[in-house]
This record gives C-alpha cells, sequence and structure tokens, in this order.
C-alpha cells in the first residue's frame, strides 16, 4: 500500500491525488482521501484512483492525507478501502502494513461498545485513538501505538486539531520538506516535485507535522532525523512515447547493463570482501531472486565460490552461519521478507550488502554496505530492466572478485541486447496467446533465465507459466505435456547443450509444441523446434541478457495481444511491504 499526506498552503487533495497516482505501483486495489480542519471529510472506492479521481471533489482544505491500497485483511472494496474513521468521525487513519494483533484488539474494542465498518486490521487505529483521546491528539496517538504488533507506516488526523500525526515501524515512511509545506509519503516519488530535502523516519519515530513545525520522537523522547537531498530523474519516470512503461524499460537495457556494471564493478572493497568471505548467502524475492540464482552460476563458475541463495520469506527458518557475507537484493529495496532476513542475517554476526535500485531505501539503512544498481526509475510493476541491472551488478563484483578484464562484457552485452530488440518473436506470441499452460526449460545459466521469463510471462499475461530445469521435466510435468502446452525452451552452445537437445526431442515425443531459443544457424534445434527465435552469438553475459530480453518482449507482446493491463497487472503491487 502506500501513504500520502500534505499540510501547507495548497489545496490538499490535488496534491494526495497526484501524490498517490505515483504510489500505485504499491497496490491499486483501492484507493481514498480525508481532508479538513474543523470536520473531516473522506472519499475512498474501490479501483485505481488514476480513473477515477474526480470521485475526491468533495474532499477541500490544506490538510490531508490519502492511501492506494494492496488488500491484505479484508476484500478490496469501497468500505476496506482507508482511509478509516473511528465510531464518532472525529479521526481519520491511513495505514501501510499488517496490525498483526488486530483481531484480538477489535475483540476488547468490540467488547466495550466501538462498531467496525470494515474487514481490514486497519480500522482498529482509529478506535483505539478515539478511545485513549483525553484533548490531546499527539498524546492519543503515542498512547496506542505500543499496543500494535506488527508493522506500520500509519497517518492520522484528528477534526479540530491541525496536524498530522505520522508513525512508522517496519514500513516505510519519508516527510518531505517544502517552503511552509509539509509532505508525507511512503516513498520519495510523490514528494520530489515539490522538494527534493527529505527526511526518512526511522522504526519507533512518531512525528507530529504542523504548518511550520515538525517534531519528532522515538518512545516519547524528541529526537533529530537528518535531512537527506534525493537524486531523482523525474523524466525517467514518464513514457517517453513508449505504449507501456514495460516496454519503454525494456528498451532502455542496453544503457542499463552498461551502467550498472560499472557502478558495481568500482566496489573494489565490496569485492575484496566477497573475495575473502568464508560463505557467501544471497536473499532475495521475486524477480531480484532470480538474479540471484544467476549468481550463483556464475560465481561458482568463474571464482569458484560457491554461494546459497535463498528465497527471503524462507531465510527466517534456516540456520544462518555466523560470519557469512549475506548479500540482500532488492530493486525498491522495501520488500518486507528481504528486510526482515537481512535483520536476522545481521543478528547473526554475518557482514551484509545490499543491492538496490532506490536510493535511500530501507535496505540501505540496515545493509553494511551497499550497491546501487542505477536503473533509473521502473514504473512497470513487471521487473525488466532492474533484472539487467541485478545481473550487471553481480557481474561487475565478479569481474571485480577475479581481477578480470571488463571491456569485452560491456560491449558484447550491448550489442546482445541492441539485437534482441529487434528480433522477430510474432510467431511465438501468437503460440502462446492460444494457451493457458506455458512451460519454460534450460539448463546451468538459462535455468534461471527460464524462470525469470516464465515469470514475466505470468505476471503479465496471466498465463500459467512454469519455468522448470530442463532435465527435471521428465520427474513428474511430464505427465501434462500435450499440444496444449507449448514449451519455450534455451538451447545454446556450451554446458548441456546434447542434453538438452535430448531433453527437447522428449518433451517433442509427447506432442509439445517447442519454442527454440537459440542460434540462428543451429540445425539441430531447428529440427526439433516448431518455431526458432535467434539470438546473436556472444559470451555467457552476452547469451543471458539476449535470451532475457527475447523472453520478456515475448511476454509483453503475449499479453498486449490478450489486452491485459500491462503496468499495472491484476492483483500484484511492484513492491511488497508486508511479509
Ligand atoms: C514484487 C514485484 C516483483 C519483484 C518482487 C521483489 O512481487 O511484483 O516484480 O520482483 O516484489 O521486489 P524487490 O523490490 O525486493 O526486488
Amino acid at each position: 500500500c502506500g501513504i500520502v499526506g500534505y499540510i501547507g498552503w495548497r489545496d490538499a487533495a490535488p496534491v494526495i491525488v497526484e501524490g498517490l497516482k505515483n504510489l500505485e505501483y504499491r497496490g491499486y486495489d483501492s484507493f481514498g482521501v480525508a481532508t479538513g480542519t474543523d470536520s473531516i471529510t473522506v472519499a475512498k472506492r474501490k479501483g485505481r484512483i488514476s480513473e477515477q479521481a474526480e470521485c475526491v471533489a468533495g474532499c477541500s482544505g490544506t490538510r490531508g492525507i490519502g492511501h492506494t491500497r494492496w488488500a491484505t485483511h479484508g476484500l478490496p472494496d469501497d468500505i476496506n478501502a482507508h482511509p478509516h474513521t473511528d465510531c464518532t468521525g472525529q479521526f481519520a487513519i491511513v495505514h501501510n502494513g499488517i496490525i498483526e494483533n488486530y483481531a484480538e484488539l477489535r475483540r476488547e474494542l468490540e467488547g466495550r461498545g466501538h462498531r467496525f465498518s470494515s474487514q481490514t486490521d486497519s480500522e482498529v487505529i482509529a478506535h483505539l485513538i478515539e478511545e485513549s483521546w483525553q484533548g490531546d491528539f499527539s498524546a492519543a496517538v503515542r498512547s496506542i501505538l505500543p499496543q500494535l504488533e506488527g508493522s506500520y507506516a500509519i497517518l492520522a488526523l484528528c477534526a479540530g486539531s491541525d496536524e498530522i500525526i505520522a508513525a512508522r515501524e517496519r514500513s516505510p515512511l519519508v516527510i518531505g520538506l517544502g517552503d511552509d509545506e509539509f509532505f508525507a509519503s511512503s516513498d520519495a516519488t510523490p514528494i520530489v516535485s515539490y522538494t527534493r530535502d527529505i527526511l526518512i523516519l526511522e522504526d519507533g519515530d512518531m512525528a507530529v507535522i504542523r504548518r511550520g513545525s515538525l517534531e519528532v520522537e522515538n518512545g516519547g523522547v524528541a529526537t533529530v532525523r537528518q535531512t537527506t537531498y534525493v537524486d531523482y530523474d523525474i523524466e525517467a519516470a514518464r513514457k517517453g512515447g513508449f505504449e507501456h512503461f514495460m516496454l519503454k524499460e525494456i528498451f532502455e537495457q542496453p544503457d542499463v547493463f552498461q551502467q550498472s556494471f560499472r557502478l558495481a564493478n568500482g566496489h573494489n572493497s565490496t569485492s575484496m570482501l566477497l573475495r575473502r568471505a568464508r560463505g557467501i548467502s544471497v536473499i532475495a524475492c521475486g524477480t531480484s531472486y532470480n538474479a540471484s540464482l544467476l549468481f550463483r552460476y556464475f560465481a561458482e563458475k568463474e571464482c569458484g565460490v560457491p554461494v546459497r541463495v535463498d528465497l527471503a520469506s524462507e531465510y527466517r527458518y534456516l540456520s544462518t552461519p555466523e560470519d557469512e557475507v549475506v548479500i540482500a537484493v532488492s530493486q525498491s529495496g522495501e520488500t518486507a521478507d528481504t528486510l526482515s532476513a537481512l535483520k536476522k542475517a545481521k543478528d547473526s554476526n554475518c557482514q551484509t550488502i545490499a543491492i538496490t535500485n532506490v536510493q535511500g531505501s530501507s535496505i540501505t539503512r540496515i545493509a553494511d554496505h551497499t550497491i546501487y544498481t542505477g536503473a533509473g526509475p521502473e514504473m512497470s510493476v513487471a521487473a525488466t530492466k532492474s533484472y539487467i541491472a541485478q545481473v550487471a551488478a553481480f557481474s561487475g563484483l565478479l569481474a571485480g572478485m577475479s581481477c578480470s578484464d571488463t571491456s569485452s562484457v560491456e560491449c558484447s552485452v550491448r550489442q546482445a541486447i541492441e539485437e534482441s530488440l529487434l528480433t522477430d518473436v510474432s510467431e511465438a506470441v501468437s503460440l502462446c496467446s492460444k494457451v493457458s499452460t506455458l512451460f519454460y526449460v534450460g539448463r546451468g545459466i538459462f535455468y534461471p533465465v527460464a524462470l525469470e521469463g516464465a515469470l514475466k510471462m505470468k505476471e503479465i499475461s496471466y498465463i500459467h507459466a512454469e519455468g522448470y530445469a530442463a532435465g527435471e521435466i521428465k520427474h513428474g510435468p511430464f505427465a501434462l505435456l500435450s499440444k496444449e502446452t507449448p514449451a519455450v525452451a534455451v538451447c545454446l552452445p556450451g554446458d548441456g547443450y546434447q542434453s538438452m537437445l535430448a531433453n527437447l526431442r522428449e518433451m517433442k515425443a509427447r506432442g509439445t509444441p517447442l519454442i527454440g531459443i537459440g542460434y540462428g544457424d543451429d540445425i539441430d534445434l531447428k529440427e526439433v523446434a516448431d518455431v526458432c527465435i535467434p539470438v546473436p552469438k556472444g559470451d555467457a553475459y552476452a547469451q543471458v541478457a539476449a535470451v532475457t530480453v527475447v523472453m520478456q518482449r515475448i511476454a509483453y507482446y503475449t499479453a498486449l495481444a490478450l489486452g491485459r493491463d500491462i503496468d499495472k497487472p491484476r492483483n500484484l503491487a511492484k513492491s511488497v511491504t508486508v511479509e
């Protein structure tokens, strides 16, 4: 979810609406705004703010809060949309995170006569504030925070009290400092067009934001937080003539690879740390996890270093050897599972490195070292350029670890991506868009690439797509194979090439239509595959980049053919800030 607050001299609702549009990548099931000083007006609705912003027309005043939701507790409907109010309507809150003990709190509140309107965990916050109110708004909020278990970024309003109270625990919250005005938000994106001076709240902080004054406290003790100047490329957050952000971001990849590779390659101290490490673990979710799996193959191949890769959400159930170097990879730097896993690694005395795309994100404040991927803002929910940037960062680090010459990597990858942006994928798209299940298969370095290809396809086309290590497909999935289940197969000369061809023949014998991605002059592949998509010849990184781009484009054009909402696929969020 994303939250925005404003207090100052502007009309608050338009500022909040624009801000929420910028935060829709965090969720877009429903939205709402609350404004007013003497009394509070709430407007909220199921759906996306970008499509029905007019519904907040009745919200006036120069102070307000707003929310765009990714449902956790309760259906995405008008009632469960935030802001939530107490029984009297005096208090309104927006909340990002999960109140884990909400059921217990709700039972107690109901026992004392409170009537709830929604099924959300968040509504308890408004009722608790109502109950604690003795004429002093900040005192009321301060007194209820210790009762909340879980994670939260909260903004709260009280009728008759001209301030916004903000509180943070394990969910990001920043405050923008303008001229006689303040902005509060889940991240800096909605704020940067007004001010670049941002104050980042820490866990346990509560801020009282009034016209012309800002006070921050932690555990009831006044505290000072440094202001950070945020560098943000506003142009990069616009579509620039492309039909979708995703396509624009796919086309940015030649530059992104180069940029990210150089940034990571310059991190000599981090490469040194990895070279001397007793063990290396990587933790991540989603696309970042797929990039991490690729690192494992390259690290073992190029540097002979074993690497453990874990899903961040599973890391807590596994042992963490002390003295390891743990790399946490997160485009947004805000994924709750990754942050929790990283904290666990720190608690076990591991040295920690963050690889992230977002300056000042939460992950950077936990890790001992940070490598920025420098891909620029990624607006499409499906990650493309940020994945290539992570692959580039890993290859830059590995080049640093092995002290190898890097000039050829940059050049060959750029060329491979540029060529793959123009390859004809139409036959593959017409095959994919007619089915309901797809397999993606590869061996070695192309196994994680197949996982990522399948993830892209399911995210944006809603076609069930499963990435598999080609050798494993005979251990179960064979039962599913038919002419209705095409497979996208990576078959490039190198490790496992002959085995891959054998696997494809086995699949073909079971009727599976094959989309082979390989070299254009590979007659063996042409013989077995129904559709061949050529990729340029090059080194392993160039091959990975080329196949990735081809798969991204197959997913994009399939989703386009099916009329999907490509940049904002249903039920997903770009940044998942709850565990
Ligand atoms: C969400 C996004 C994915 C992303 C994952 C991890 O699920 O929809 O695209 O890969 O989170 O995000 P992170 O920001 O940690 O890389």
